[in-house]
């Protein structure tokens, strides 16, 4: 039998073959990215999970030791965990599994960072916003066909620049196909995120 979807979260259908896997922060839920969903793609199928951690009773995807150190054996678990949902919910809701598009955020862009190098073959290009690196694989993954656009902030307190370069570096080094911008803002989205991811999505993802 195959595993059913086992994470709470949202479905909204589509009115293309595209999914947009959304993935909130700390502290968020299954609800919160759907209207950034909406204004990034209009017509895309959104699958929203929530994270199953809880660190003091806010959700995230994975847990931390402290803030920026990440429990790796946790992280791994939970990647293959949600990677494995996505492949369920594909499954059951009749979405392309060959077109799905993780937009996530801060924690979320980070365990989708995670999905990349660990199971490459779920997603086919990624939004990642405030992301930094997640962890190092054992085995470079092949993201040779992958479409990936990081935004960051340049005064952003919680997530340090030189993480997320080395995630470009890595992504770069297994082959993805990588756009970097920093904004002179902090953690928060700018509406120049939104606006660049947008564009982005259109003239870069087939
Ligand atoms: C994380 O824990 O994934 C990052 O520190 C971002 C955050 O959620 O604060």
């Amino acid at each position: 039998m195959r595993p059913q979807p086992d994470f709470i979260h949202e479905f909204v259908a589509g009115k293309s073959n595209r999914t947009l896997l959304l993935l909130h922060g700390t502290g968020g839920n299954e609800r919160d990215l759907i209207p950034l969903g909406r204004e990034l793609d209009p017509d895309a199928a959104l699958l929203s999970p929530r994270g199953k951690i809880l660190e003091n009773g806010m959700p995230r995807f994975f847990r931390r030791l402290a803030e920026g150190v990440f429990d790796l054996e946790d992280l791994k678990k939970r990647t293959h965990e949600l990677a494995d949902f996505v492949v369920a919910a594909a499954d059951r809701y009749k979405i392309d599994i060959h077109n799905i598009v993780a937009v996530g955020y801060s924690n979320g862009a980070n365990i989708a960072a995670s999905m990349l190098l660990l199971r490459p073959e779920i997603l086919s290009a990624a939004i990642l916003f405030r992301a930094m690196l997640p962890l190092v694989p054992d085995q470079q993954p092949s993201l040779s066909s992958v479409s990936v656009l990081m935004t960051a902030g340049s005064v952003d307190p919680i997530i340090p620049a030189s993480s997320t370069k080395e995630l470009v570096e890595l992504l770069r080094r297994a082959g993805a196909d990588v756009t970097i911008r920093f904004f002179q803002s902090g953690h928060q989205l700018v509406s120049d995120d939104v606006d660049l991811a947008r564009e982005w999505l259109t003239t870069s993802v087939d």
